[in-house]
């Protein structure tokens, strides 16, 4: 079902999940298309981005940020068109970048909107390598990682929008990066596209040996993108005054309870105290909203010059939102998940 200048189809959380999310756990809506009142605009989705952080949306657990509540729309990222303008500074056809969720149209007063220019090549840019994703790797690695020529760098989910950047900017400032995909396509795409020195597949029997054997020198800074036994082969190979960035710990969303096992915690603390490691965890929306203008900056510059590659995966569709959604958990996506939700034009 496309969408339509009628009608405004909305997924909803239907229910929260248990674990991991299930396609009745969303709910497909369809209601008219809402009028903009005076001083509001009506947008139409063109693009939505789908982020891993949505998973924490769909639990009522403690977080940083409210849950989505059960009913509602997903929350999530999007560029839009201005389908209609009763406000004095937005244009029937303007490109903004908004936070309208899963749902091809939504009434904004202009809280929020950030125009993008008319003529950008691809817009959708806007949700990854030149919006949120990018500045996380950036502002993460930069502020927090602070790598220095000739140390090693290593990252997780190296083919994604965060990992991806994170390596390329290290390898911008001079590190050997070692990136860690799930599956050899990912691992070849990080080494021969990206240009990370090493990249090693998460789902071998001998994560922990292979890591070791491309991090001969151990490893100075870390960027904890998943967590769980990636961040376990990492623990013994870091060095003295080692930096770990938290960015994410994908593995664990889906998780119901404490894993089993013996409790890691003090062999993690003595390493801390050992080593003299630095932990940061981080919010980029919250913490640095500041420097948002030195990440974009730097970031077009290296994009438009070919120094950082983006690599893209465009789900057609609005109603295949949870089902690629769901795959994202999973690592079924390659690059920056984006769903195309209504035509460009
Ligand atoms: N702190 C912040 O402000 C902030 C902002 C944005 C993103 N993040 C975090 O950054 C991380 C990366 O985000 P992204 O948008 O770039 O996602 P992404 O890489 O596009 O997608 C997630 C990837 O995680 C990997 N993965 C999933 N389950 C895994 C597991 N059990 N073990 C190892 N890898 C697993 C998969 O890649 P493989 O197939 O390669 O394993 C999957 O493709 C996430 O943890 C996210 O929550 C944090």
């Amino acid at each position: 079902m496309p969408q339509t200048a009628s009608q405004n189809r909305s997924i909803r959380l239907a229910s929260r999940p248990h674990g991991a999310p299930v396609p009745d756990n969303f709910r497909l809506e369809t209601a008219a298309v809402p009028t903009p009142g005076e001083g509001q605009l009506l947008l139409r989705t063109v693009y939505l981005s789908l982020d891993p952080y949505m998973r924490g949306r769909m639990s009522a657990g403690p977080s940083y940020a409210a849950p989505v509540e059960v009913g509602d729309v997903m929350c999530g990222g999007t560029v839009c068109r201005v389908a209609a303008s009763r406000h004095p500074d937005y244009r029937e056809g303007d490109w903004v970048l908004a936070y309208t969720g899963w749902q091809d149209y939504a009434l904004s007063d202009g809280q929020g909107l950030q125009k993008l220019a008319p003529d950008m090549a691809h817009p959708s840019h806007a949700l990854g390598i030149l919006g949120m994703p990018g500045f996380t790797a950036y502002m993460g690695l930069l502020d927090i990682g602070q790598p220095q020529p000739g140390e090693t760098l290593v990252v997780a989910a190296a083919t994604g929008p965060v990992g991806g950047t994170v390596g390329q900017i290290g390898k911008l400032k001079g590190c050997r990066v070692v990136g860690i995909a799930g599956g050899a396509e990912k691992c070849r795409h990080a080494v021969e596209t990206l240009g990370f020195d090493a990249c090693i597949d998460h789902h071998r029997d001998d994560l922990k040996d292979a890591l070791a054997e491309a991090c001969p020198q151990g490893i100075d800074v870390y960027f904890e993108n998943v967590g769980g036994k990636v961040f376990d082969a990492v623990l013994p190979l870091l060095n003295t005054r080692a930096r770990i960035p938290v960015c994410g710990m994908i593995a664990q969303y889906n998780r119901t309870g404490l894993p089993d096992g013996p409790d890691r915690l003090p062999l993690l603390l003595e390493t801390i105290l050992r080593k003299r490691m630095r932990m940061q965890g981080f919010i980029i929306s919250l913490d640095y909203g500041h420097r948002y203008r030195e990440f974009h900056r730097d970031m077009s510059g290296w994009y438009a010059e070919g120094r950082i590659k983006y690599r893209e995966q465009i789900v057609e569709g609005l109603e295949n939102a949870p089902e690629a959604f769901i795959g994202l958990l999973e690592g079924r996506n390659f690059g920056k998940l984006v769903v195309q939700v209504g035509a460009r034009d």
